[in-house]
């Protein structure tokens, strides 16, 4: 009997000990942290003077980081992936861009690929479009999950127009923050070609990514199908960067009408996202307005915010500035 006792008291400061031990790691952890965030920025810069200067890209906007941080995704199971009644599919992934051939070559190669993991046509509905998916949740957009691809933006206006550059670059910056609002209940998998893509390592995790965001068990062998496979992707994306120079309107005319969108709307996170009609006497601007904005006459589609209808319709324009 006292035996027990002892050992069981014993256990007991032990267990006491162990509990201060863990709370004097998790404190030295903490105020580590805390130190190193106060001493180590000091250091930091002649760490990196040691490294290469990295050049500058000409395919980015001066601003374009900023932009790009606008851009959600919506991964884990906490995210929304219902698919509507009636889908003859047990999922309908969505594929979004803007419309070009660069995004084409991008859904064909995913799509082919996906095919060949095991993604039949009973398993996956693809449904690739430039539209918007309307407001709301799956019951009014009628998607399992979304996989957006998102150029840098002078090469999405220069692969998807001529002319006209600074409206259609409010328009798909306008069109990417309807798509990424959707992201804050919807799984969505936002591919940027320019990080995700062009460098084979990076590109290779992008692939496991995007295969098993719908479901698919990944293999190696898989993953080198997708390399083998990449050359007709990589040569239409160098193919939009290689248009941006024909580009009618200057880089700062360009920088200036991505700073108005996102400092008119905080950084896109503004309800309702900004028209999508931003000039009514442009024959290809109303045509790009058509294709980007939601159509709530699509199969499986609803739309519930009024605003929606409105951008379908284009009864409410907004020029830019
Ligand atoms: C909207 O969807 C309907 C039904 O799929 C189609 O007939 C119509 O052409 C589409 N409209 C636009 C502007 O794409």
């Amino acid at each position: 009997m006292e035996l027990v006792y002892a050992r069981s008291a014993k256990q007991g400061i032990l267990k006491h000990r162990d509990k201060r031990l863990l709370i004097a790691v998790v404190v030295s952890i903490v105020t580590g942290a805390g130190l190193g965030e106060i001493f180590w920025p000091r250091v930091k810069p002649s760490f990196e003077e040691a490294v290469e200067p990295v050049p500058e890209s000409n395919h980015k906007l001066p601003n374009e980081a900023a932009f790009e941080q606008t851009l959600r995704s919506c991964l884990g199971a906490a995210c929304y992936t219902a698919t509507p009644k009636g889908s003859k599919a047990e999922a309908r992934i969505a594929l979004l861009a803007p419309p070009s051939q660069a995004a084409d070559a991008f859904f064909a190669w995913y799509v082919a690929l996906a095919k060949r993991g095991g993604a039949t046509a009973r398993k996956v509905e693809w449904i690739q479009t430039a539209h918007a998916p309307p407001y709301g949740y799956g019951k009014n957009h009628g998607y399992t999950r979304i996989v957006r691809l998102a150029l840098p933006l002078l090469s999405s206006v220069a692969a998807s127009s001529q002319g006209n550059a600074a409206e259609s670059l409010a328009q798909h910056v306008r069109w990417h923050c309807r798509v990424s609002h959707v992201a804050a209940h919807t799984a969505q998998l936002t591919v940027r070609s320019a990080s995700d893509l062009l460098d084979v390592v990076e590109r290779r995790l992008t692939t496991e990514r995007l295969l098993s965001f719908v479901g698919i068990k990944v293999a190696p062998d898989l993953l080198d199908e997708g390399e083998r496979t990449f050359a007709p992707v990589l040569r239409a994306l160098q193919a939009a960067d290689a248009s941006i120079d024909a580009l009618d309107a200057s880089r700062w005319r360009l920088a200036d009408v991505l700073s108005s969108e996102l400092s008119a709307t905080q950084n896109l996170r503004a309800w309702p996202c900004r028209s999508l009609w931003v000039d009514m006497d442009d024959a290809a601007l109303v045509e790009a307005a058509r294709a980007l904005s939601p159509n709530c006459s699509r199969p499986f589609t609803t739309c519930s915010v009024a605003r929606d209808r409105e951008e379908m319709f284009g009864k409410r324009s907004e020029p830019i500035k």
